[in-house]
């Protein structure tokens, strides 16, 4: 997976023309001195991406953060005041430097040597894209695209990223978790004997909802409240899921599924127009044409138990993958790992150093779009109700691309005059829900 980053094998493989001669440029400068400043720059400036600045810092000491860009300028203020408080000099973002609006990583790429993508799901497609393009190394937050025509895409640019010799990372953090690579790399090794099924957890409770602000556009508003709308989260199942996903994905050696049907609903998110167009349960089932399935179960409702696991079941044995545990079928724990106090939002960030310094490439560009696709196929099973094969859920031209990237644009989901938006059933199509309003 890993190859030596050869300039020569650079300037051969690359097709991209004039555009690309600055980029080889910088390319070659990073790549040339262990101890060179590399430039960052950080897309999305929410939880997750000032979490990600921090551990991209803490990981390696000769990075600076160069410019920021948020949908919200505000986000985007607050973060570099936040950083430059507890980084001081390595922050070296001047005012014009801090970016707004949908399409801010267009101002960010062309600065930086790094980006880290860490904004709203839905749009990281086109600004993976971009990046990669540009010839730059991309930390890559999950889920990685909220439609088919996404994964398309962030599959040509993992090849593009490919040819280039940058890395992609992934911010699919467990497959960097030492405790839970270990726990992997135990079943396919055999210690459950084949693997034959598994059970996929996340079962937790609601997240957050954002209030409508006062002038804003329908896009803006969603943007703001972007969880709740499966054009730009992929609905919960792809936006949390995708981490227990992935865990079954990497268990059978990065082999899609040949089938997936499932059923889902919203049964607590009905009451306010704050809860958008998703789903708060879903079950999938992932088929394999030689008998191997995973059941995939995730819930965000109140009051119920809560559960993040992956159970794999083996001829022999089952491993639970996250609580280090395996167990023969007479109920006996036959191994239980001694865990380690590991962080593994540094790990990745540190491999992704470490690669870039030594001239190696990460690419995690596969596992990370067929991760997402495993949970967008299931949902739309799910608000469907069709039983789909990968290759139809992966070729589907459904899009739910809004008209366009302004703030005055017209997103995928449409309120009627009631404020009521088009909610999936399955067998039915889209239909507006009922919304209970005081
Ligand atoms: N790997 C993990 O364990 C993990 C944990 C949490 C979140 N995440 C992922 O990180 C991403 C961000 O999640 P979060 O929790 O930080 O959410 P958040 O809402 O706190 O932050 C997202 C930020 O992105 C901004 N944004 C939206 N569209 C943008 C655009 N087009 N350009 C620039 N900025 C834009 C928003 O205004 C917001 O400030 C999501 O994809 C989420 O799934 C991953």
């Amino acid at each position: 997976m890993q190859k030596k980053f050869s300039r020569r094998r650079f300037i051969k493989s690359t097709a991209m023309g004039a555009a690309a001669s600055s980029v080889l440029m910088s390319a070659a400068r990073v790549h040339a001195n262990e101890n060179n400043t590399l430039k960052v720059g950080l897309i999305g400036c929410g939880g997750r991406g000032r979490g990600a600045l921090v551990n991209t810092l803490e990981a390696d000491p000769n990075t600076e953060l160069v410019a920021v860009g948020d949908a919200f300028r505000e986000n985007a203020e607050a973060a570099v005041e936040g950083f430059t408080e507890q980084f001081e000099e390595r922050i070296k973002v001047t005012p014009d430097r801090i970016f707004d609006g949908i399409e801010c990583y267009k101002d960010i790429v062309p600065l930086c040597d790094i980006v880290l993508l860490c904004e709203t799901p839905g749009f990281r497609p086109r600004s993976l894209r971009f990046a990669v393009e540009s010839g730059k190394h991309v930390f890559c937050e999950k889920p990685v695209a909220a439609d088919a025509a996404g994964i398309r895409s962030v599959m040509e640019s993992a090849e593009i990223a490919k040819k280039n010799g940058t890395s992609l990372v992934s911010g699919l953090c467990w497959r960097y978790h030492p405790d839970v690579v270990e726990m992997v790399n135990r079943v396919k090794d055999g210690e459950i004997g084949n693997v034959v099924s598994g059970r996929l957890l996340y079962l937790t409770s609601q997240l957050w909802k954002r209030a409508r602000r006062e002038g804003d556009t329908e896009m803006k508003y969603q943007v703001r409240n972007w969880y709740n709308f499966a054009w730009l989260s992929g609905d919960f199942n792809v936006e949390q899921h995708v981490h227990t996903l992935d865990k079954a994905l990497w268990v059978m050696n990065d082999v899609a599924p040949d089938t997936i049907f499932g059923l889902g609903a919203r049964m607590q998110r009905i009451q306010q127009p704050a809860n958008g167009d998703i789903y708060d349960s879903m079950a999938a089932c992932f088929e394999y044409n030689n008998g191997i399935s995973f059941y995939s179960y995730c819930r965000q409702q109140d009051n119920c138990w809560s559960k993040n696991e992956a159970i794999i079941a083996g001829s022999k044995g089952t491993a639970e993958l996250l609580a280090g545990v395996i167990r023969d079928y007479n109920g006996n724990v036959v191994y239980q790992q001694q865990k380690g106090p590991y962080d593994m939002y540094l790990i990745e960030h540190q491999k992704m150093y470490e690669a870039i310094r030594n001239g190696n490439v990460i690419n995690n560009g596969d596992y990370m779009a067929k991760a997402t696709m495993m949970g967008i196929a299931a949902r739309m099973a799910c608000y469907s109700g069709a039983r789909l094969s990968w290759a139809d859920a992966l070729a589907s031209e459904e899009s739910m691309a809004p008209t366009g990237y302004t703030w005055d644009d017209s997103p995928w989901s449409v309120p009627d005059d009631k404020g009521r938006y088009l909610v999936s059933v399955p067998g039915e199509g889209r239909v507006y829900h009922q919304v209970i309003r005081d």
